[in-house]
């Protein structure tokens, strides 16, 4: 495998910040981009939090922390890319911000730098016309999961361009960090997202036929499939925005089966997207 010595993280948000910790806490010197130095600050105060709740739980030495958390550092310049190994964006689900980032890191970061976006719906065939010549091969999806530096799962999507050098190095850097990969057609939903908002769907279609409340929807889930969270809470964890965004896509791709319920536009309109604005299935 290449040689990692740094690593580049764009967004420093839900998924950046905390991609940039599992970085960091396999020793790699990271830096982490923002659209300006007080937030990519903020997103890596954050994790002085997500790394407390660690400790106490016995998965992280205390003594480690200070070391971990130095080797990150926030940016709002792309200038600190250009010795980067690796790149992971994870800004705005949204086309045209993402290809400008690329656009961005393609002129920057040297030639045999992998570039990787973290999307959860966005092909990474269309991501990538973003970038020029040699380094469309080197283009890649790398799909986290929230919380990124506990779920072990990444997904490894290559473009129809991307090389099988870059997908061995992607699936090797990802062991690197304590994950697990696992290599998926580069289809809308990619495998996991196909999976979980069928059941997202369903437990909307429950609640709007009065069948079961939220909350004893996720008991269900828990007590009675094994699930370590409900269907509800997790919307309210991830965002309800985004499980919408990501439905209207996949109907779009897949038909029927992914349209997304009332129920759900009805939250987004609201404006109860979850815990983000302290209010969206259940209240914070
Ligand atoms: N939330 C999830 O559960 C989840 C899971 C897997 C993948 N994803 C994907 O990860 C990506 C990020 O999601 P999130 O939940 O962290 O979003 P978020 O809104 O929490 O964070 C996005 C961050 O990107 C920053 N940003 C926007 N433009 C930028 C730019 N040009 N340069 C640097 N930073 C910029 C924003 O300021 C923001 O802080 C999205 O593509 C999303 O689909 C999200």
């Amino acid at each position: 495998m290449k040689e990692i010595n740094k690593v580049g993280i764009i967004g420093a948000g839900m998924m950046g910040a905390e991609i940039a910790l599992c970085f960091a806490m396999s020793r790699y010197e990271v830096v982490m981009k923002e659209t300006t130095l007080e937030l990519a600050q903020k997103g890596k105060d954050r994790l002085d939090g997500v790394l407390d709740k660690a400790i106490k739980k016995g998965k992280f030495k205390a003594e480690d922390k200070a070391l971990t958390l130095s080797r990150i550092n926030p940016t709002d310049q792309y200038e600190l890319f250009k010795d980067t190994d690796v790149a992971v964006e994870a800004v705005f689900e949204d086309l045209e911000t993402k290809k400008e980032v690329f656009a961005q890191l393609d002129s920057v970061c040297k030639p045999d730098c992998i570039l990787a976006t973290n999307t959860s719906s966005i092909p990474i065939t269309l991501i990538a016309t973003s970038v020029r010549g040699e380094r469309i091969g080197r283009f890649i999806g790398a799909h986290f999961f929230s919380p990124a530096s506990i779920m072990k799962l990444v997904e490894v999507i290559p473009g129809v361009e991307t090389k099988e050098e870059t997908v061995t190095f992607m699936m090797d850097c990802c062991r690197q960090i304590g994950k697990t990969p696992i290599r998926v057609k580069d289809v809308p939903g990619f495998a996991v997202n196909r999976l979980l908002h069928v059941l997202l769907i369903e437990a909307n279609r429950l609640v709007e036929e009065g069948v079961a409340t939220p909350e004893d929807i996720d008991t269900a889930c828990k007590l009675g499939l094994g699930h370590p969270i409900g269907p509800f809470t997790l919307m309210d964890l991830t965002d309800n925005s985004l499980s919408l965004k990501v439905q209207q896509i996949m109907c779009e791709a897949y038909g029927e089966r992914f349209r997304p319920r009332p129920i759900l536009k009805q939250k987004v309109h609201a404006n109860h997207l979850g815990r983000k604005t302290g209010r969206g299935w259940f209240k914070y």
